[in-house]
């Protein structure tokens, strides 16, 4: 029998479609343009990243994919379906982890099971399978032992390890990632690549990463698509083509150093579209 692999995806390669979705802020017709002509498909398990100049509407994207935000016109659809209220399959993470310092590590990975039907119920049924669900996953990214700690107490990267296992722990379809890694050091943000690329690996998932680091998208990502300044479109889409899992070594390759170098280039472009 042949086996589809991951990155052959014809069926479900719409798996998110926006296709010529505009996002005006203004009331009234005054007209804020945030998105204009935006279309970007991603297909179901890809890893997909977006990068572009603060501003350009790469969290409006985001909003318009989630459903929290509703696009002024165009197509925004996911797994089929037209987008009108906020998804349940979707989870997000931020460059601000955001824990609530009331909480345990484990109350705040818990969180949206106790607050997002049908799990809240579930989960004041049997509470055991969703803690075990939890510790599990905080295990997996490298944070056993830490459950009932507070997350002041823990570095940012282990607060931004937290926030991914809280955005997973209802196994959504969909992640996504806006500069999560944004606001951490070179050494502890390499790492969390390779602790996104494991979980994305193993769970197969689909992401958007929203990021300012052209070798973060690289690294992690199947596609890369570049924006132009506001109004955001897709100025420029590229397949990346470097087998996985990678390692910190391909971030030297001369294959890799191509890709950011190309994708640099197209940003410069993409901070003059008007
Ligand atoms: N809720 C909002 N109301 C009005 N304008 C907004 C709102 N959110 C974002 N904007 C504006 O829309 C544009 C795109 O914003 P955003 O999507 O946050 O950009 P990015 O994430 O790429 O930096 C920016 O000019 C921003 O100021
Ligand atoms: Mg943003």
């Amino acid at each position: 029998m042949h086996v589809t692999a991951r990155t052959e995806k014809p069926a479900d390669a719409r798996f998110v479609h926006v296709h010529g979705a505009s996002l005006d802020y203004g009331e009234d017709g005054e007209g804020f343009l945030a998105l204009k002509d935006m279309s970007l498909d991603i297909g179901r398990g890809e890893f997909a990243a977006v990068v572009g100049p603060s501003g350009c509407g790469k969290s409006t994207l985001m909003k318009l994919i989630s459903g929290l935000t509703p696009r002024s016109a165009g197509e925004v659809e996911v797994n089929g379906a037209d987008v009108t209220r906020p998804l349940k399959i979707v989870g997000m993470a931020f460059q601000n982890p955001a824990l609530l310092p009331w909480r345990t590590v484990l109350e705040n990975v818990l969180l949206p099971i106790q607050v997002v039907r049908p799990h809240r119920s579930d989960y004041r049924v049997n509470k055991a399978p969703f803690i075990e669900r939890a510790r599990a996953l905080l295990a997996k990214v490298g944070l056993a032992g830490v459950e009932e700690r507070y997350g002041w107490q823990l570095s940012g990267g282990m607060q931004q390890r937290v926030s991914l296992c809280r955005a997973l722990i209802h196994e959504p379809e969909i992640l996504l990632l806006d500069e999560p890694f944004g606001a951490l050091d070179a050494f502890t943000r390499e790492e969390l690549w390779g602790v996104l690329q494991d979980l994305w690996c193993e769970r197969g998932f689909t992401v958007l990463l929203v990021t300012h680091d052209l070798p973060e998208a690289v690294f992690l990502a199947d596609r890369v698509h570049v924006i132009s300044n506001r109004p955001g479109r897709v100025i420029y889409t590229t397949d990346i083509d470097l087998p996985r899992p990678r390692t910190q070594e391909v971030c030297f390759t001369p294959r890799f150093v191509e890709y950011v170098h190309e994708l640099r280039s197209h940003i410069s472009q993409a901070r003059q579209v008007i």
